[in-house]
């Protein structure tokens, strides 16, 4: 079996920055209230007007991955785009981001649809192809502009998300270090697929003008279900693979959680009983950016030189599904 490194990460985050003190003007509500209740202060939010769309954020910030990672556009053999705010239904947004990218090397492109977990499940499912020797070189995408898909009138929705994008380049480690891809999890229950959906504007129910006057066609989240269930996953499937790995917690350097809300974050540590300072927390930046917060989060940290070569990360992350999954790696 290959090992697997990650070689270069980037992020794009929209220019425009949006306050909580800007949501007050919008929502009854007040950045106390956000702040207490999700340790958001600000998210960004894509311009309407083009040059940001889901697509054009992983263009830029594969351009800063490759760079790290010191490859060219057509050393990348497999694109995997996660996200649930793709820039169109077809064609998919990886095979857009290819042709941005000019990558002419024919490689496969797909999108998957599995809502904050996907940047995850997108490293797991390479990771995979990656050790049997399939691919070389995958591009993972977490890219969202959830601003879209954000009801504004509706203040327990709205103020938890925003737009962003992170990526990563992984691939089979030729460098002789120990960095690898230790172990890793996939899941999903379906049976909490009513705690954030939005139902209105698929094949079932395609929108009327009745759903656009009554904003039924955005998402919609019942918080309180969710808030346990990804308590009690997260912790879960961070145990999980550690096993798998025959690790422990003290093995960990650093915890990459999903960033949907910093209590669920601390929640989730203190089930853990892992300290505060090896957990990575940035929503208060971003707030929510579904499948964007796990490589945004890793990829300040290494940018800013928390992570080092050689440290072990945990991602893990939870999503609508109800998806999860969880990756223990050496950076
Ligand atoms: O990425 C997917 C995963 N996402 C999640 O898992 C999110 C999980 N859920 C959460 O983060 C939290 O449940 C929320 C942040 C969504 C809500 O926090 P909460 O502590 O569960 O608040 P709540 O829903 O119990 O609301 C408490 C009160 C309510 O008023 P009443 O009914 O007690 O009078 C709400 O109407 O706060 C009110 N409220 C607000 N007040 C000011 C709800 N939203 C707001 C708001 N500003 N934006």
């Amino acid at each position: 079996m290959k090992k697997v490194k990650i070689k270069g990460t980037g992020i794009y985050t929209p220019k425009k920055v949006v306050s909580n003190t800007d949501l007050e003007k919008i929502v009854e509500t007040s950045d106390e209230w956000i702040f207490e209740r999700t340790g958001i202060r600000n998210r960004r939010i894509c311009s309407t007007e083009g040059g940001e769309w889901p697509s054009d954020m992983a263009y830029h910030a594969t351009l800063d991955a490759l760079k790290a990672a010191n490859l060219e556009p057509n050393d990348i053999d497999f694109i995997v785009f996660a996200s649930v705010t793709p820039d169109f239904k077809l064609p998919n947004t990886a095979c857009i981001l290819q042709q941005k990218l000019g990558i002419t090397n024919k490689c496969a492109a797909i999108d998957i649809a599995a809502a904050c977990s996907g940047f995850v499940y997108g490293v797991n499912m390479v990771t995979g192809l990656i050790k049997i020797g399939a691919i070389k070189n995958a591009l993972v995408i977490g890219s969202e502009m959830l601003s879209r898909e954000v009801n504004w009138k509706d203040r327990n929705s709205c103020i938890l998300f925003g737009d962003g994008c992170g990526v990563a380049i992984i691939g089979e480690n030729e460098d002789g270090d120990e960095s690898d891809i230790l172990s890793l999890h996939l899941g999903a229950d379906g049976s909490g697929k009513e705690f954030f959906d939005q139902p209105i504007g698929g094949a079932v129910e395609p929108i009327t003008e009745t759903h656009l006057k009554e904003d039924a066609h955005y998402m919609q989240m019942k918080g309180k279900e969710m808030f346990k269930v990804a308590t009690r996953t997260l912790a879960e499937n961070a145990k999980l693979v550690l096993k798998k790995a025959d690790k422990t917690l003290e093995d960990v350097d650093w915890l990459i959680p999903h960033q949907a809300n910093v209590r669920i974050i601390e929640t989730t540590g203190k089930m853990l009983g892992i300290p505060p300072e090896k957990v990575i927390i940035n929503i208060d930046k971003y707030a929510n950016t579904s499948a964007a917060t796990v490589p945004i989060a890793m990829h300040e940290a290494i940018a800013d030189g928390r992570i080092k070569r050689g440290d072990t990360l945990l991602l893990d992350a939870f999503g609508a599904g109800l998806t999860s999954g969880a990756t223990l790696l050496k950076y």
